[in-house]
């Protein structure tokens, strides 16, 4: 950082800034976490230099000995972690690798039933201000308003209207475990490809805390930077090696990585590739897998304490990572909430509820997330305090004291869990 700070102190500064910020405040968003250092250091390296368009020993440049070494590395960890027939370790982000599969196996036009962005599914699960709803025909299941559980007769019902050629299991909010074997069931029943996204949960599921979804789908693509704790980026894992695609020259992993290279994108980013292969490694670990525990052990505690206090919680609690708060009943909004919580240093994100009545932009729900605070190091009775700081400040939106009690509260317990007390 000497160098950085010695040629460009402006940007430098803005890191220490950033530094700083993540230091001293609490990050209960869903989908970010802490890299270790050693991540960290792998993505800072001169690896960035180095063109490397193409797949290990099948590159278009030359000079590519030891990053090839890097890519295999991290794909036989990735294999490792979730027992995949192949994977791919090139894309440069979750929404790259949901295009890839997306041009691997449909035709512009074609029918895929998902999740919709109000309840709890993605961008690129055919919202219409995205590329997958501009250029394929997607038809979405919701989650039962009652339970907020996903609908199966819902599912199944429009699956065989519809017949999509792809059918999308996976979810950027949804509390509750996953059935994957009903999804798999009708995506057979119908004769469509099954694909899972399983950005939020990969970490879950590489401890074995989440039913398993490489075994039952074609395709699972998965961010590296939630709680897989990696690099930001994505994978995808497929299978059915030996078997040729209807129409085709390839098998599935040919067409998924063709679809990525040259299909979407260039030049892989090696020093990111590496650093993942650093966090898969870390993943392989016991350590992570109690990790990943104490993950469910804090949303469990995150959600008790909240309703402990009066809030209501969609579907009525979590089976893993995170929460969504349903603010009707106190009177704010997710904007409202996210803001005031910004004032003290607690980091979340509003989020749309199932049934949703209100604009995307200023929706009743929040999201809680507790990969982040457990990589800090906080355990049950902190999780416990952390709820009930967010229950203060929700019951005391407009309250300038109150909200200065609680900044001094998170500066304290911040300060008991040291954030890259190795970095300067
Ligand atoms: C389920 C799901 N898929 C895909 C993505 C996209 O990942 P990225 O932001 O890396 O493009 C996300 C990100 O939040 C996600 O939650």
């Amino acid at each position: 950082m000497k160098y950085l700070q010695k040629s460009d102190p402006e940007i430098y500064q803005i890191i220490q800034n950033e530094l700083t910020r993540q230091r001293e405040g609490l990050e209960m968003i869903a989908s970010e976490n802490y890299v270790s250092p050693a991540v960290l250091a792998a993505m800072g390296t001169v690896l960035t230099n180095k063109y490397a368009e193409g797949y290990p020993d099948k590159r278009y440049y030359g000079g590519n000995e030891f990053i090839d070494q890097a890519e295999k590395l991290a794909i036989s960890r990735a294999k490792q972690i979730f027992q995949a027939e192949h994977v791919n370790v090139q894309p440069h982000s979750g929404s790259q690798a949901n295009a890839a599969v997306y041009l691997a196996l449909l035709e512009p036009g074609d029918t895929v039933l998902s999740m919709s962005l109000s309840e709890g599914g993605h961008l690129t699960h055919g919202h219409k201000v995205n590329f997958s709803g501009q250029f394929y025909n997607f038809i979405h299941y919701g989650v039962n308003i009652k339970n907020g559980l996903i609908d199966f007769d819902e599912v199944r019902e429009l699956a065989v209207k519809y017949r999509p050629k792809l059918i999308l299991a996976g979810a950027s909010a949804y509390p509750r475990t996953i059935n994957f074997s009903t999804f798999k069931a009708i995506a057979d029943e119908v004769g469509s490809y099954f694909m899972v996204d399983m950005a939020h949960i990969a970490g879950l599921v590489a401890a074995k805390l989440h039913p398993d979804p490489v075994p039952l789908a074609d395709v699972v693509t998965a961010t590296t930077h939630k709680t897989l704790r990696g690099p930001r980026g994505a994978i995808i894992l497929s299978k059915n090696i030996n078997r040729l695609e209807p129409n085709s020259k390839k098998n599935l992993a040919q067409s998924i990585d063709s679809a990525v290279f040259p299909g979407i994108q260039g030049g892989p980013l090696e020093h990111i590739i590496a650093a993942k292969a650093v966090a898969f490694k870390e993943a392989l670990s016991p350590e992570f897998k109690n990790y990943q525990q104490q993950v469910l052990a804090n949303a469990q505690i995150l959600a008790q304490t909240l309703q402990d206090n009066g809030l209501e919680l969609v579907s009525g609690g979590t089976d893993n990572h995170l929460l969504l708060i349903d603010l009707t009943n106190t009177g704010h909004s997710g904007r409202e909430v996210e803001s005031a919580l910004d004032e003290v240093g607690i980091y979340a994100n509003k989020n749309t509820i199932p049934n949703e009545q209100r604009k995307p932009t200023d929706p009743s729900g929040l999201r809680l997330g507790t990969p982040a605070i457990t990589t800090r190091g906080l355990k049950e009775t902190e999780t416990k305090l952390v709820g009930e700081l967010i229950v203060e400040v929700i019951k005391n939106i407009g309250n300038e004291n109150i909200k200065k009690k609680v900044k001094n509260t998170v500066s304290e317990l911040t300060k008991k869990f040291p954030l890259y007390p190795e970095i300067l």
